[in-house]
């Protein structure tokens, strides 16, 4: 079992968010998307100028926005839940390095993600997921998140239900 520690991104771990987000990408969409489209993605929101923006969004509205280090201080992953609308937040990303995807990892960044939006009185958040993400899929329902109804997702988030998959958990206090 690899010990971990959750804390806040900071400017100095750009990099190797960049090298993560791009393996996990590659790991987790490689068969939904080309490759081309996952590199051109990964460069365009995790490039050092996107993180920074992305910190600054985070300094002005308020979010929790980490990085998995394991005991010898290597990053293993990160999270980034957010405000989306009105009161509600949005799990926006978690993506761990494949090598460590399986463990217990995302479950306990979970309840840590979870803590903070308890001691920020949010009692809901909801996460869109590629349809055929089926591992990130069977994470959110084992961890007590329910679908939102197709309809439901258009009318009221915006999303089409073809492109992502809408679920939502109610945090018990
Ligand atoms: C989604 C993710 C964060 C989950 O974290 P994790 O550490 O792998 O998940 P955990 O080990 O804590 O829990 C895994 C749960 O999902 C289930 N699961 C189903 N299929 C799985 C698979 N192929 N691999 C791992 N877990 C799987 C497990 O059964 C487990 O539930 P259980 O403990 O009740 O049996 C991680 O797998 C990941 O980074 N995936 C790639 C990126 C991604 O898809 N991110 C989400 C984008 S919306």
């Amino acid at each position: 079992m690899t010990n971990i520690a959750i804390r806040p991104l900071t400017p100095s771990d750009f990099h190797q968010i960049y090298d993560i987000a791009k393996r996990s990408w590659l790991f987790t969409y490689k068969h939904i998307f080309n490759e081309k489209f996952i590199t051109d993605f990964v460069e365009q929101h995790y490039s050092p100028d996107a993180l920074q923006k992305h910190l600054e969004w985070v300094q002005r509205n308020g979010g929790w926005s980490t990085v998995v280090e394991t005991d010898d201080n290597k990053i293993i992953g990160f999270c980034f839940i957010g405000p989306f609308k009105e009161a509600l937040w949005r799990l926006w990303r978690i993506y761990l390095d494949p090598d460590y995807i399986g463990q217990g990892i995302g479950t306990q960044v979970l309840k840590a993600g979870e803590d903070f939006l308890k001691r920020s009185k949010i009692f809901q958040y909801v996460v869109f997921v590629h349809p055929k993400n089926q591992i990130a899929i069977e994470f959110y329902k084992r961890r007590g998140f329910t679908p939102i109804s197709p309809n439901q997702q258009e009318e009221i988030y915006g999303i089409p239900p073809a492109e992502e998959k809408g679920f939502i958990k109610e945090l018990k206090y």
